[in-house]
């Protein structure tokens, strides 16, 4: 203390343990979540790193029992737990802790440091590069061995990825089909939609109207952010169907043993570890969450896996197509969305 500081002041810093914390938080920042809303908050103390859910930006119309919300969130946390499994951190994981606020989902404990992990470090360095390519994919085949390292990267975490086959595309385009017709039929879901649609180079949240791709004749068709508000296809020139194949994409399910909401939350640990894991594989992905939004779609999916288990989110997987990837969508500044609390000194 300065030699003519009042004794009465209190003295704060930031330990060191509590920055390996933020920069856990600071990487999570990066996932993706549904129409980038970034629906998370990170309040990092000492030791511990709380995740609560931010339901001023949940989707009240197409994610009426939060689902999408949690899965969004899953995926901060996951990005989160590599960055500290990367930098050699020990750390356990509470999820939505019994006594706690409705809004904590997950408590991160540091329990000291480790040896770094060299898959974490993988998967790390893939978070700065993976976007969203809703674009179609090359029109090669996906390596059965990489689609294998994504199966094995999901039986890591506590929800599974259930890989479709040809014989499913019919129904994985029943589900889309379905979907769309009822968010299209839906004033509330298309203005939801529309609501979160940017221009190019607007805000720090939402679908910036860049990355968005052509429809054309996929055998199973993406989300139609166009449908929407004619102009967002309009000012993209692609009102009409082009030749648009995407004959090669591969389609994965995020499926979960139970519908609870912890359930949830590990679909979305289990999402970001499938899309991390692609990335290293340079692999380019999509996430399809419309195929799950309404019950209708969402039990289409269910038949088609069995019925064993539920369909989280569903994941579209292929080589990236010719040309530069699709710009970055933005993100909320890390003030917004991470509060870190001082240790005091006394
Ligand atoms: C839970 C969830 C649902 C999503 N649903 C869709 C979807 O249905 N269609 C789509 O094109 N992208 C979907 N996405 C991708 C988001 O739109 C994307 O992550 C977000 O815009 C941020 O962009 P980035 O992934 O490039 O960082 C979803 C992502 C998450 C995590």
């Amino acid at each position: 203390m300065p030699a003519n500081a009042p004794e009465s002041v209190t003295r704060f810093q930031i330990g060191t343990t509590c920055q390996e914390l933020t920069r856990a938080a600071l990487a999570a920042v990066h996932a993706p979540s549904v129409l980038n809303t970034q629906p998370w908050h990170w309040r990092i103390t000492h030791d511990t790193a709380l995740l609560y859910a931010d339901h001023h930006r949940w989707l009240a119309a197409l994610d009426p029992t939060g689902r999408l919300l949690m899965v969004s969130c899953g995926t901060a946390l996951h990005h989160a737990c590599v960055t500290l499994a990367a930098d050699g951190v020990d750390f356990e994981v509470e999820l939505i802790p019994a006594d706690g606020d409705p809004d904590l989902l997950a408590v991160v404990r540091y329990r000291g440091p480790a040896q770094p992990s060299a898959r974490a470090q993988r998967m790390r360095r893939a978070i700065r590069v993976r976007r969203t390519d809703r674009r179609p994919f090359a029109g090669r085949p996906v390596p059965q061995d990489s689609i294998d390292r994504l199966c094995r990267a999901a039986q890591r975490t506590h929800a599974h990825l259930h890989m479709t086959w040809a014989r499913d595309i019919a129904d994985l385009a029943a589900a889309a089909g379905q979907a769309t017709a009822a968010e299209m039929s839906d004033p509330a879901c298309r203005a939801e939609l529309a609501a979160w649609i940017r221009s190019s180079g607007e805000g720090d949240d939402g679908v910036p109207v860049d990355t968005l791709s052509p429809l054309g004749a996929r055998p199973v068709p993406i989300r139609d952010f166009t449908g929407t508000d004619p102009g967002v296809g309009i000012g993209l020139g692609f009102t009409s169907r082009i030749d648009v194949t995407d004959r090669e994409a591969r389609y994965g399910v995020v499926v979960t043993d139970g519908d609870a909401a912890t359930d949830w939350l590990a679909a979305g640990v289990t999402l970001s570890a499938v899309l991390l894991t692609a990335t290293a594989e340079h692999l380019a992905t999509s996430a399809m969450s419309d195929l799950v939004e309404h019950e209708v779609a969402r039990r289409t999916l269910r038949r088609m896996i069995g019925g064993v288990g539920y369909p989280a989110i569903g994941v579209r997987i292929g080589l990236p197509g010719p040309g530069a990837p699709p710009p970055r969508a933005p993100r909320r500044p890390p003030t917004d969305v991470i509060e870190v609390v001082a240790d005091k000194i006394t």
